[in-house]
Protein backbone atom coordinates (compact mmCIF):
# COMPACT_ATOMS: atom_id res chain seq x y z
CA UNK A 1 0.00 0.00 0.00
CA UNK A 2 1.06 3.78 -0.90
CA UNK A 3 -0.06 6.74 -0.36
CA UNK A 4 0.76 10.15 -1.36
CA UNK A 5 -0.07 13.70 1.10
CA UNK A 6 -0.25 17.35 -0.52
CA UNK A 7 -1.15 20.64 0.62
CA UNK A 8 -3.17 22.86 -0.75
CA UNK A 9 -4.29 26.66 -0.49
CA UNK A 10 -2.73 28.88 1.76
CA UNK A 11 -0.71 27.76 4.45
CA UNK A 12 -1.20 27.68 8.27
CA UNK A 13 0.39 26.46 11.25
CA UNK A 14 0.43 22.49 11.93
CA UNK A 15 0.72 21.61 8.17
CA UNK A 16 3.85 20.38 8.81
CA UNK A 17 2.69 18.39 12.19
CA UNK A 18 -0.29 16.73 10.11
CA UNK A 19 2.37 15.51 7.36
CA UNK A 20 4.65 14.14 10.14
CA UNK A 21 1.71 12.49 11.91
CA UNK A 22 0.97 10.79 8.51
CA UNK A 23 3.96 9.37 7.75
CA UNK A 24 4.59 8.45 11.07
CA UNK A 25 1.65 6.00 11.35
CA UNK A 26 1.84 4.86 7.89
CA UNK A 27 5.51 3.69 8.64
CA UNK A 28 3.99 1.93 11.82
CA UNK A 29 1.54 0.21 9.55
CA UNK A 30 3.95 -0.52 6.52
CA UNK A 31 2.60 1.44 4.68
CA UNK A 32 5.05 3.95 2.25
CA UNK A 33 4.26 7.61 1.85
CA UNK A 34 5.14 9.76 -0.93
CA UNK A 35 4.80 13.87 -0.84
CA UNK A 36 3.57 15.93 -3.41
CA UNK A 37 5.17 19.15 -4.18
CA UNK A 38 3.28 22.59 -4.07
CA UNK A 39 -0.27 21.29 -3.55
CA UNK A 40 -1.64 19.92 -7.31
CA UNK A 41 0.97 21.32 -9.70
CA UNK A 42 3.14 18.75 -8.38
CA UNK A 43 0.62 15.96 -8.62
CA UNK A 44 -0.15 17.58 -12.27
CA UNK A 45 3.88 18.04 -13.03
CA UNK A 46 4.43 14.61 -11.32
CA UNK A 47 6.79 16.34 -8.79
CA UNK A 48 7.08 13.99 -5.97
CA UNK A 49 9.02 13.61 -3.06
CA UNK A 50 9.77 10.24 -0.40
CA UNK A 51 8.53 10.68 2.61
CA UNK A 52 10.51 8.63 5.24
CA UNK A 53 10.12 9.00 8.97
CA UNK A 54 13.71 11.00 8.53
CA UNK A 55 12.39 13.53 6.11
CA UNK A 56 9.48 14.13 9.02
CA UNK A 57 11.79 14.45 11.91
CA UNK A 58 11.89 17.65 13.98
CA UNK A 59 9.34 19.46 11.74
CA UNK A 60 6.29 19.23 14.50
CA UNK A 61 6.81 22.58 15.43
CA UNK A 62 7.87 24.17 12.24
CA UNK A 63 5.88 26.31 10.88
CA UNK A 64 4.77 26.41 7.05
CA UNK A 65 5.19 22.81 4.67
CA UNK A 66 8.26 21.43 3.95
CA UNK A 67 5.81 20.24 0.42
CA UNK A 68 5.45 23.88 -0.39
CA UNK A 69 1.40 25.13 -1.20
CA UNK A 70 -0.61 26.96 -3.40
CA UNK A 71 -3.72 28.52 -3.81
CA UNK A 72 -3.86 28.39 -7.67
CA UNK A 73 -3.19 25.01 -9.93
CA UNK A 74 -6.44 23.76 -10.30
CA UNK A 75 -5.84 20.75 -12.11
CA UNK A 76 -9.22 20.54 -14.07
CA UNK A 77 -8.73 23.70 -15.53
CA UNK A 78 -5.16 23.93 -15.30
CA UNK A 79 -2.77 26.94 -17.12
CA UNK A 80 -0.47 25.20 -19.29
CA UNK A 81 1.46 26.59 -22.01
CA UNK A 82 1.44 25.26 -25.05
CA UNK A 83 3.39 26.65 -28.67
CA UNK A 84 4.42 29.79 -26.53
CA UNK A 85 0.40 30.37 -25.74
CA UNK A 86 -1.08 29.98 -22.29
CA UNK A 87 -4.26 27.41 -22.20
CA UNK A 88 -6.73 26.43 -19.40
CA UNK A 89 -6.92 22.90 -19.92
CA UNK A 90 -8.84 19.89 -17.95
CA UNK A 91 -4.90 17.83 -16.56
CA UNK A 92 -7.16 16.00 -14.18
CA UNK A 93 -6.18 13.06 -15.49
CA UNK A 94 -2.07 13.74 -15.78
CA UNK A 95 -3.07 13.59 -12.34
CA UNK A 96 -4.50 10.22 -12.05
CA UNK A 97 -2.21 8.60 -14.63
CA UNK A 98 1.22 10.21 -12.27
CA UNK A 99 -0.27 8.70 -9.41
CA UNK A 100 -1.04 5.50 -10.89
CA UNK A 101 2.75 5.74 -12.18
CA UNK A 102 4.44 6.23 -8.65
CA UNK A 103 1.82 3.09 -7.87
CA UNK A 104 -0.08 5.64 -5.35
CA UNK A 105 -3.27 3.75 -4.06
CA UNK A 106 -3.95 6.74 -1.87
CA UNK A 107 -4.57 10.51 -2.29
CA UNK A 108 -4.42 12.25 1.04
CA UNK A 109 -4.75 16.37 0.78
CA UNK A 110 -5.01 18.33 3.42
CA UNK A 111 -6.40 21.64 2.58
CA UNK A 112 -9.64 24.18 2.92
CA UNK A 113 -12.30 24.39 0.63
CA UNK A 114 -10.79 25.10 -2.82
CA UNK A 115 -8.14 21.88 -2.40
CA UNK A 116 -10.85 19.45 -0.80
CA UNK A 117 -13.24 20.29 -4.01
CA UNK A 118 -10.64 19.16 -6.17
CA UNK A 119 -10.20 16.70 -4.07
CA UNK A 120 -13.69 15.50 -4.09
CA UNK A 121 -13.70 15.66 -8.13
CA UNK A 122 -10.53 13.28 -8.20
CA UNK A 123 -13.13 11.23 -5.45
CA UNK A 124 -15.56 11.58 -7.85
CA UNK A 125 -13.35 10.13 -10.80
CA UNK A 126 -13.01 6.95 -8.88
CA UNK A 127 -9.99 8.01 -6.71
CA UNK A 128 -9.31 6.43 -3.24
CA UNK A 129 -9.21 10.23 -1.32
CA UNK A 130 -8.90 10.93 2.04
CA UNK A 131 -9.03 14.92 3.23
CA UNK A 132 -7.74 16.84 6.37
CA UNK A 133 -9.36 20.36 7.16
CA UNK A 134 -6.92 23.15 7.21
CA UNK A 135 -7.55 26.51 7.18
CA UNK A 136 -6.91 29.63 9.82
CA UNK A 137 -10.38 30.55 8.49
CA UNK A 138 -12.41 27.59 10.34
CA UNK A 139 -14.72 28.11 7.10
CA UNK A 140 -14.98 24.48 6.35
CA UNK A 141 -18.42 22.73 7.52
CA UNK A 142 -18.84 19.75 9.13
CA UNK A 143 -15.90 20.01 11.71
CA UNK A 144 -15.87 21.99 14.50
CA UNK A 145 -12.55 23.56 13.85
CA UNK A 146 -9.90 23.27 11.26
CA UNK A 147 -6.25 23.15 12.50
CA UNK A 148 -4.52 26.67 12.67
CA UNK A 149 -7.51 28.42 13.66
CA UNK A 150 -6.44 28.44 17.53
CA UNK A 151 -2.80 29.23 16.36
CA UNK A 152 -4.45 32.21 14.14
CA UNK A 153 -6.47 33.55 17.06
CA UNK A 154 -3.82 33.52 19.31
CA UNK A 155 -1.19 35.46 16.98
CA UNK A 156 -4.05 38.51 16.75
CA UNK A 157 -4.62 38.10 20.21
CA UNK A 158 -0.98 38.61 20.98
CA UNK A 159 -1.08 41.80 18.28
CA UNK A 160 -4.45 43.34 20.40
CA UNK A 161 -2.90 43.39 23.42
CA UNK A 162 0.05 44.92 21.93
CA UNK A 163 -2.12 47.60 20.18
CA UNK A 164 -4.27 48.21 23.57
CA UNK A 165 -1.08 49.51 25.12
CA UNK A 166 -0.28 52.40 22.31
CA UNK A 167 -4.38 53.13 22.07
CA UNK A 168 -4.51 54.01 25.86
CA UNK A 169 -1.23 55.99 25.77
CA UNK A 170 -1.97 58.49 22.94
CA UNK A 171 -6.17 58.03 23.52
CA UNK A 172 -6.10 56.82 20.06
CA UNK A 173 -9.23 54.65 18.24
CA UNK A 174 -7.13 51.54 16.78
CA UNK A 175 -8.52 49.35 14.12
CA UNK A 176 -7.55 45.89 13.62
CA UNK A 177 -7.93 44.08 10.57
CA UNK A 178 -7.85 40.24 10.50
CA UNK A 179 -7.93 37.56 7.77
CA UNK A 180 -11.11 35.02 7.86
CA UNK A 181 -12.31 35.38 4.31
CA UNK A 182 -16.18 35.38 4.47
CA UNK A 183 -16.48 34.89 7.59
CA UNK A 184 -15.45 35.96 11.01
CA UNK A 185 -14.28 33.20 13.24
CA UNK A 186 -11.11 34.86 13.74
CA UNK A 187 -12.25 38.31 14.53
CA UNK A 188 -14.48 37.20 16.83
CA UNK A 189 -12.13 34.72 19.18
CA UNK A 190 -9.79 37.42 18.90
CA UNK A 191 -11.94 40.28 19.45
CA UNK A 192 -12.79 38.45 23.05
CA UNK A 193 -9.96 37.21 23.72
CA UNK A 194 -7.91 40.04 23.29
CA UNK A 195 -10.43 42.04 25.07
CA UNK A 196 -11.92 44.05 21.95
CA UNK A 197 -14.41 47.15 22.31
CA UNK A 198 -15.78 46.57 18.51
CA UNK A 199 -15.92 43.45 16.70
CA UNK A 200 -16.82 43.68 13.22
CA UNK A 201 -17.93 40.36 11.30
CA UNK A 202 -18.94 39.43 7.58
CA UNK A 203 -21.97 38.00 9.19
CA UNK A 204 -22.97 40.82 10.75
CA UNK A 205 -23.29 43.88 8.12
CA UNK A 206 -22.10 46.89 10.46
CA UNK A 207 -23.73 50.84 10.99
CA UNK A 208 -20.90 53.21 11.63
CA UNK A 209 -22.98 55.28 14.11
CA UNK A 210 -23.16 52.52 16.17
CA UNK A 211 -19.68 51.99 15.90
CA UNK A 212 -19.28 55.61 16.68
CA UNK A 213 -21.72 56.01 19.23
CA UNK A 214 -20.12 53.12 21.39
CA UNK A 215 -16.57 55.10 21.12
CA UNK A 216 -18.12 57.84 22.31
CA UNK A 217 -19.99 56.54 25.32
CA UNK A 218 -16.43 54.75 26.33
CA UNK A 219 -15.06 58.15 26.27
CA UNK A 220 -18.05 59.59 28.05
CA UNK A 221 -16.86 56.49 30.82
CA UNK A 222 -13.32 57.98 31.16
CA UNK A 223 -12.11 55.23 28.46
CA UNK A 224 -10.30 57.76 25.76
CA UNK A 225 -9.34 54.83 23.59
CA UNK A 226 -10.72 52.26 21.92
CA UNK A 227 -10.38 48.76 19.61
CA UNK A 228 -11.83 48.16 16.89
CA UNK A 229 -11.55 44.06 15.66
CA UNK A 230 -12.76 43.66 11.54
CA UNK A 231 -12.76 40.98 9.92
CA UNK A 232 -11.49 41.37 6.15
CA UNK A 233 -14.77 40.51 5.13
CA UNK A 234 -16.81 42.91 6.87
CA UNK A 235 -18.74 45.31 5.26
CA UNK A 236 -21.08 48.26 6.14
CA UNK A 237 -24.91 47.63 6.14
CA UNK A 238 -26.17 48.39 2.45
CA UNK A 239 -22.61 48.32 1.66
CA UNK A 240 -19.88 45.53 -0.22
CA UNK A 241 -17.05 44.23 0.96
CA UNK A 242 -13.94 45.54 0.37
CA UNK A 243 -11.64 44.05 -2.61
CA UNK A 244 -7.89 44.63 -2.88
CA UNK A 245 -7.32 43.16 -5.76
CA UNK A 246 -8.64 40.33 -8.17
CA UNK A 247 -5.86 37.05 -8.98
CA UNK A 248 -6.63 35.48 -12.17
CA UNK A 249 -5.68 31.68 -11.01
CA UNK A 250 -6.35 31.81 -7.47
CA UNK A 251 -8.93 29.10 -6.21
CA UNK A 252 -10.88 32.18 -4.98
CA UNK A 253 -9.81 35.13 -7.39
CA UNK A 254 -11.26 38.07 -4.71
CA UNK A 255 -8.46 39.03 -2.70
CA UNK A 256 -10.28 40.42 0.43
CA UNK A 257 -8.41 43.59 2.23
CA UNK A 258 -9.09 47.11 3.02
CA UNK A 259 -11.81 47.46 5.24
CA UNK A 260 -9.69 49.04 8.08
CA UNK A 261 -8.55 51.86 6.18
CA UNK A 262 -11.67 52.55 4.78
CA UNK A 263 -13.10 52.12 8.81
CA UNK A 264 -10.64 54.41 9.47
CA UNK A 265 -10.73 56.79 7.01
CA UNK A 266 -14.63 57.34 8.09
CA UNK A 267 -14.02 57.60 11.47
CA UNK A 268 -11.63 60.64 11.24
CA UNK A 269 -13.78 61.91 8.81
CA UNK A 270 -17.20 61.51 9.86
CA UNK A 271 -16.23 61.81 13.82
CA UNK A 272 -13.11 63.68 13.66
CA UNK A 273 -11.82 60.54 15.87
CA UNK A 274 -7.85 59.92 15.48
CA UNK A 275 -7.53 56.58 14.49
CA UNK A 276 -4.75 53.92 13.26
CA UNK A 277 -5.04 51.15 11.53
CA UNK A 278 -2.63 47.84 11.14
CA UNK A 279 -3.37 44.82 8.72
CA UNK A 280 -2.08 41.93 11.08
CA UNK A 281 -1.80 40.04 7.33
CA UNK A 282 0.07 36.64 6.43
CA UNK A 283 1.84 37.01 10.42
CA UNK A 284 -1.81 34.54 11.31
CA UNK A 285 -0.79 32.15 8.51
CA UNK A 286 3.38 31.86 9.57
CA UNK A 287 5.20 30.45 12.44
CA UNK A 288 4.95 27.81 14.95
CA UNK A 289 1.60 25.55 15.61
CA UNK A 290 0.56 26.54 19.52
CA UNK A 291 -0.41 23.09 21.65
CA UNK A 292 -3.86 23.46 20.43
CA UNK A 293 -2.60 22.89 16.66
CA UNK A 294 -0.26 20.14 17.53
CA UNK A 295 -2.76 17.98 19.16
CA UNK A 296 -5.53 18.43 16.40
CA UNK A 297 -2.87 17.72 13.83
CA UNK A 298 -1.34 14.92 15.18
CA UNK A 299 -4.70 13.66 15.49
CA UNK A 300 -5.98 14.28 12.07
CA UNK A 301 -3.20 12.82 10.30
CA UNK A 302 -3.36 9.68 12.64
CA UNK A 303 -6.96 9.16 11.88
CA UNK A 304 -6.46 9.90 8.18
CA UNK A 305 -4.29 6.88 7.93
CA UNK A 306 -6.68 4.72 10.42
CA UNK A 307 -9.39 5.39 7.69
CA UNK A 308 -6.62 4.27 4.98
CA UNK A 309 -6.54 0.82 7.02
CA UNK A 310 -9.90 0.68 6.91
CA UNK A 311 -10.59 1.37 3.40
CA UNK A 312 -13.01 3.92 3.66
CA UNK A 313 -12.45 6.90 0.73
CA UNK A 314 -13.91 10.10 -0.34
CA UNK A 315 -14.04 11.01 3.17
CA UNK A 316 -12.82 13.90 5.04
CA UNK A 317 -11.69 13.35 9.16
CA UNK A 318 -13.12 15.67 11.42
CA UNK A 319 -13.22 17.00 14.93
CA UNK A 320 -17.04 16.91 16.51
CA UNK A 321 -17.15 17.39 19.94
CA UNK A 322 -14.11 15.14 21.57
CA UNK A 323 -13.76 13.20 19.00
CA UNK A 324 -12.62 12.41 14.79
CA UNK A 325 -15.13 11.64 13.06
CA UNK A 326 -14.99 10.70 9.38
CA UNK A 327 -17.61 12.93 7.33
CA UNK A 328 -18.40 12.40 3.44
CA UNK A 329 -15.97 15.06 1.21
CA UNK A 330 -18.91 16.74 -0.17
CA UNK A 331 -20.52 17.63 3.55
CA UNK A 332 -16.92 19.82 3.89
CA UNK A 333 -17.11 21.58 0.47
CA UNK A 334 -20.71 21.98 0.32
CA UNK A 335 -21.17 25.10 1.31
CA UNK A 336 -18.71 27.62 3.93
CA UNK A 337 -19.41 27.52 7.18
CA UNK A 338 -20.20 30.95 8.80
CA UNK A 339 -20.84 32.67 11.90
CA UNK A 340 -24.21 31.77 13.13
CA UNK A 341 -26.33 34.54 14.81
CA UNK A 342 -26.60 32.60 17.70
CA UNK A 343 -23.56 31.25 18.29
CA UNK A 344 -22.47 31.25 21.72
CA UNK A 345 -19.01 33.08 21.74
CA UNK A 346 -21.20 35.97 19.53
CA UNK A 347 -24.04 35.83 22.11
CA UNK A 348 -21.34 36.14 24.87
CA UNK A 349 -19.93 39.28 23.09
CA UNK A 350 -22.93 40.77 23.39
CA UNK A 351 -23.34 40.08 26.96
CA UNK A 352 -20.04 41.69 27.67
CA UNK A 353 -21.02 44.81 25.97
CA UNK A 354 -18.77 43.94 22.75
CA UNK A 355 -20.70 46.44 20.06
CA UNK A 356 -20.67 44.22 17.07
CA UNK A 357 -22.11 46.92 14.71
CA UNK A 358 -26.24 45.97 14.34
O1 LIG B 1 -7.74 31.24 3.42
C1 LIG B 1 -6.66 31.69 4.16
C2 LIG B 1 -6.36 33.14 3.87
O2 LIG B 1 -5.28 33.54 4.69
C3 LIG B 1 -7.55 34.09 4.03
O3 LIG B 1 -7.84 34.39 5.37
C4 LIG B 1 -7.11 35.26 3.20
O4 LIG B 1 -8.20 35.99 2.70
C5 LIG B 1 -6.36 34.61 2.08
O5 LIG B 1 -5.98 33.32 2.51
C6 LIG B 1 -5.13 35.37 1.63
O6 LIG B 1 -4.58 34.72 0.53
P1 LIG B 1 -3.18 35.08 -0.11
O7 LIG B 1 -2.13 34.27 0.66
O8 LIG B 1 -3.30 34.64 -1.52
O9 LIG B 1 -2.94 36.55 0.06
Amino acid sequence: MKIAVLTGGGDCPGLNAVIRAVAKSAHQNGIEVLGIKDGFRGAVEGDFMPLSISDVSGILPRGGTILGTTNRDNPFAYETKLNGVTKTMDRSDDVLRNLKEHGVDVLVAIGGDGSLNIALKFANKGLSVIGIPKTIDNDLMATDQTFGFQTAVETAQEALDRLHTTAESHHRVMVLELMGRYAGWIALYAGVAGGADVILIPEIPYNLNRVAQSIQRRAKQGKKFSIIVVAEGAKPMGGEMVVERMVAGRFDPIKLGGIGAKIGNDLEEQFGMETRVTVLGHLQRGGSPNSYDRVLSSRYGVAAVDAVLEKEFGIMVALQGRDIVRVPLHQAVDKLKLVPLIDPLLLTARSLGIELGD
